[in-house]
């Protein structure tokens, strides 16, 4: 439950450092709330927890298809991609059109600014 403790450390930063910016966005919440759906399928803070999908624990510069026990897609492994904020994006977009083939039944998140803020906390929650 290490992601609880991060982010309740976030929020309590968060609301005891009130700036006009920071208050005015909604990005802390769109992105906690985001990453809750994909931590339904992927452990975000334990590599040994492989869930319906691989553990996401220090994803960031990993190549695709790599998580040690997890039984990937043949799609994924051939992908040969680098995780970073770049692919991971256009992943999160549209998991099929992106790698044809995977097999993360996700329907993609639309809205840059959602998969901006999700990105952002995923990064934290996963190093
Ligand atoms: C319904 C379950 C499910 C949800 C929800 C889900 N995923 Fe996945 N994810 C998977 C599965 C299954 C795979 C493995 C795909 C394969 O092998 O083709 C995967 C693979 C991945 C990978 C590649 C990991 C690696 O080791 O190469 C990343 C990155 C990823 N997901 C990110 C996310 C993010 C970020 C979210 C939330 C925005 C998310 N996923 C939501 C099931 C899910």
């Amino acid at each position: 439950m290490k992601l609880i403790i991060y982010i309740s450390l976030i929020l309590s930063v968060y609301f005891s450092t009130p700036s006009p910016g920071v208050l005015a966005d909604n990005n802390l919440e769109t992105g906690i709330d985001l990453l809750k759906r994909c931590s339904s399928c992927h452990a975000l803070g334990d590599i040994s927890n492989n869930k319906v999908g691989p553990s996401l624990y220090g994803v960031f510069g990993r190549r695709a298809g790599k998580v040690a026990g997890y039984k990937y897609s043949k799609a994924l492994i051939n992908s040969k991609i680098i995780w970073d904020e770049t692919t991971i994006d256009k992943y999160i977009a549209n998991p099929k059109e992106y790698i044809p083939g995977n097999k993360m039944a996700f329907w993609g998140i639309k809205s840059i600014k959602e998969r901006d803020a999700v990105i952002n906390y995923l990064k934290i929650a996963t190093e």
